[in-house]
């Protein structure tokens, strides 16, 4: 698994807004497209590509548009809806797929409540969206039913990780065949004891929905 962190001063102004108590929910959703927007950029440089011919006004030329099958987007919801305007303002063409997941704040255990992925998943990019990569359970999961369905090719997008996350999924998808990365825009120091990011910025899904 390949983990990259966007280090970007950009990004790191941006998050800094969205972790201040302060910020409220129409700035919180409005910070959370624009880091997507930057984040997809760096998440889809190896995004597949194909030769396609035009003509410009002077002379014909090979540029690339995407290859199919297009990538799939998926959002973990809640809060990963969140993030879907900003990525698919990236790749209007990809398709969409949804996740709705939740962790049980006691066990901290990720539940899965609705599956709405294509049948079939070969030869397929996806990009998976979710802010928070805590301790690591609702990620793990989701990465397993893509592989499952035969995505090859696995890429997570969140806004911010645990150090004890990256670690569990290093650790828990190690047996899989496809190339995982993660696209963070930053490592944060720890997880409390009730499984939050320390310094994080709380609950996504309550901060971007109530
Ligand atoms: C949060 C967050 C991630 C998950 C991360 O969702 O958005 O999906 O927890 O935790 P983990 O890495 O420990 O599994 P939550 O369960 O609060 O659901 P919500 O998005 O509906 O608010």
């Amino acid at each position: 698994m390949r983990v990259h962190v966007a280090d970007h001063p950009l990004i790191a102004h941006k998050l800094t807004y969205l972790r201040d108590r302060r910020t409220d929910t129409p700035t919180f959703r409005r910070l959370t497209d624009e880091l997507v927007t930057l984040l997809a950029y760096e998440a889809t440089r190896d995004v597949r590509v194909a030769p396609f011919d035009i003509e410009t006004p002077v002379a014909p030329t090979t540029g690339i548009h995407l290859a199919s099958p297009k990538p799939l987007v998926v959002p973990i919801l809640r809060a990963g809806l969140g993030m879907l305007d900003g990525m698919m303002r990236m790749l209007p063409t990809a398709e969409v797929g949804f996740l709705g997941m939740v962790r049980n704040e006691e066990t901290l255990e990720a539940h899965t409540y609705a599956n709405r992925l294509p049948e079939d998943l070969q030869r397929r990019q996806c990009y998976v969206l979710d802010p928070m990569l805590a301790t690591g359970g609702t990620l793990a999961a989701a990465i397993r039913f893509l592989v499952e369905l035969g995505a090859d090719d696995i890429t997570a997008i969140t806004l911010l990780a645990a150090p004890e996350g990256v670690e569990r999924l290093q650790a828990e998808l190690s047996d899989i065949a496809p190339p995982v990365t993660i696209v963070t825009g930053a490592i944060d120091e720890r997880l409390n004891d009730k499984g939050y990011i320390v310094p994080g910025l709380g609950d996504a899904g309550d901060r971007l929905y109530g």
